[in-house]
């Protein structure tokens, strides 16, 4: 069993698909471990994205992650990272294939509706910097 992070980003939130991207999560067979609704701050947003500090799109992107509420989760199952990498879709939901939760649901880059986390190593990093161990069960 590992575990994965998982974020239904603001504008998934407005939209109203929290509902439908946990759904697709749990058929898959991932247990929600953790579960919360948070509007990010600046400070946190800058941790989660710090990888991406020099990129061109980096304002942007803090912008858009700290404009409403997310949902941040913690999915646990096997193989958890790469499962919900994979039902999540590829970056660009241009480019998302149909089936997964980019390809149907979403078309814009920065707006993309969910982030997952991309290794076990991410996982744990942004695991704890948006969850207390006694928070995840
Ligand atoms: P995430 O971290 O959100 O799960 O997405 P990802 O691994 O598929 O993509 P990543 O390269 O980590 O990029 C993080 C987020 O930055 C925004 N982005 N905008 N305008 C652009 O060219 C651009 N490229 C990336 C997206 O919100 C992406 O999910
Ligand atoms: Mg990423």
């Amino acid at each position: 069993m590992t575990r994965t992070f998982v974020m239904v980003k603001p504008d998934g939130v407005r939209r109203g698909l929290v509902g439908e991207v946990i759904g697709r999560l749990e058929k898959k067979g991932l247990r929600l471990a953790g579960l919360k609704l948070v509007v990010i701050s600046p400070e946190l947003a800058a941790r989660h994205y710090a990888e991406h500090r020099d990129k061109p799109f980096y304002d942007e992107l803090i912008r858009f992650i700290t404009s409403g509420p997310s949902v941040p989760m913690v999915f646990a199952g096997r193989e958890a990272v790469v499962v919900a990498r994979s039902l999540i879709g590829a970056t660009d939901p241009v480019h998302a294939l149909p089936g997964t939760l980019r390809g149907d649901l979403g078309l814009a880059i920065t707006e993309n509706l969910v982030h997952g986390s991309d290794s076990q190593e991410s996982a744990e990093r942004e695991i704890a910097l948006y969850f207390a161990p006694e928070e995840i069960v």
